[in-house]
């Protein structure tokens, strides 16, 4: 039976690890996955999970079953960051999931059930969505989501919705777009909200990286938007990124109902597929996100630790913009583009000439972390792809 089985292809960024981790040359950059470093090219603990951790160990007093909707004081800790006062919270109600990447499979799993068929995604996007919608079994239907001037593309996403029929769903990135870093405009959101609740289309909103593009704040701009217009929603969120607990596999699965009634039948929906798929979710880095915001002092610590990140991503981006034209490609966008990633106009064997010429690795798309850059390599970037592109 197993022999059935076709290999499937190794997942790209993955095998890029692989490359890069075989390189020996000291001065070799990697651009490809997809995690914060610091200007020492580090992606060390944060010093406010450190000290929620500790509190862990020494109060935790049992390790028993949660249940599928996992901690539910992580879940309602979070609220007040992603939704403000934007939503009737009588008609929202989350669960823990594993990660973001959870979240999202919760909310394409919950959306085939209730009857949507087909999901609106704008591309590039972040390779999993496909993966998980196809993986659930729907139809997938696409639009361009950055313009060649580098903005995001509004006029792609009116043309999708007013194709859209009340049983699609869309996809939207909450801020700092993985791939391109290109999001929507607070103007843009506006728009959008009123778009998508004319249309009747049923949102589902990723929000991975809130605070790692223009502020915890700033960063919910479009999701409270989308949220105040539409009747109904969900969201995706992880605590990955924006508490630098990658392994640990922290996220959550929100739903905002028509009214409270609708509540209990989706959430009982939402735990009936987590127990069929992970039971339940890990505690570890959940209950540390929970301890950080219980506690005024570790609240701020991370805080202050977002806000430094923000600022050394901001700065690795002033200086790409800065570089303006290296051959045909326009680094100028770079400057005004938010979170981890943006992308470059990079052919193929561009690609791989960076990687065997400078030890320059990035994803075959041309996208390159920005944190993966510092004060000791982005000179030698810079030069490298002026020696590609230029
Ligand atoms: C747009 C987007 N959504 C969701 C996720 C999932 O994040 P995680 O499962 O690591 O929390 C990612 C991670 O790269 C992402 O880029």
């Amino acid at each position: 039976m197993l022999e059935n089985l076709a290999q499937q292809p190794a997942d790209a960024l993955l095998a890029l690890i692989k490359l890069h981790n075989a390189d020996p040359r000291s001065t070799k950059i990697d651009l490809g996955v997809g995690v914060y470093r610091t200007g020492q090219g580090d992606t060390p603990v944060f010093a406010a999970i450190k000290g929620a951790e500790r509190k862990l160990v020494d109060t935790q007093d049992s390790k028993a079953y949660l249940g599928p909707e996992g901690d539910m004081g992580f879940v309602h800790a979070l609220k007040p960051y992603i939704f403000g006062n934007a939503v009737d919270m009588s008609r929202l109600e989350g669960m823990q999931a594993p990660g973001g990447t959870g979240g999202v499979r919760l909310a394409i799993d919950l959306a085939k059930r209730a009857g949507v068929k087909r999901v609106w995604m704008g591309t590039p996007s972040w390779p999993n969505h496909a993966q998980i919608v196809a993986a659930v079994g729907l139809e997938l239907k696409t639009f361009r989501h950055v313009t060649p001037e580098g903005t995001a593309d509004l006029d792609a996403l009116k043309a999708a919705l007013t194709e859209a029929t009340a049983d699609d769903a869309v996809l939207l990135h909450g801020c700092c777009h993985n791939p391109s870093g290109v999001d929507y405009t607070p103007a843009q959101w506006d728009e959008i909200a009123t778009l998508v609740a004319q249309a009747g289309v049923l949102p589902l909103l990723d929000l991975a990286y809130q605070g790692l593009g223009t502020g915890m704040e700033d960063d919910a701009y479009g999701v409270r938007k989308v949220l105040a217009a539409v009747p109904e929603a969900m969201i995706a969120y992880s605590c990955d990124k924006n508490f630098g607990l990658y392994r640990d596999r922290v996220g959550a699965f929100y739903a905002m109902t028509r009214d409270a009634d609708g509540l209990p039948a989706v959430m009982s929906n939402g735990a009936a597929i987590a127990r069929a798929s992970w039971s339940m979710p890990p505690d570890h880095g959940a209950a540390a996100v929970r301890l950080v915001l219980e506690d005024a002092s570790l609240t701020a610590q991370w805080l202050d630790e977002l806000d430094t990140m923000r600022a050394r991503m901001r700065q690795v981006r002033d200086k790409l913009a800065a570089a303006g034209r290296i051959g045909p490609i326009d680094m100028t966008p770079l400057g005004h583009q938010h979170g981890l990633f943006s992308m470059l106009p990079l052919s193929g064997e561009q690609i791989l000439a960076l990687r065997e010429k400078h030890g320059v690795y990035m994803a075959g798309s041309g996208r390159i972390n920005i944190a993966g850059l510092t004060a000791g390599n982005i000179d030698a970037f810079l030069a490298a792809l002026a020696d590609v592109a230029g």
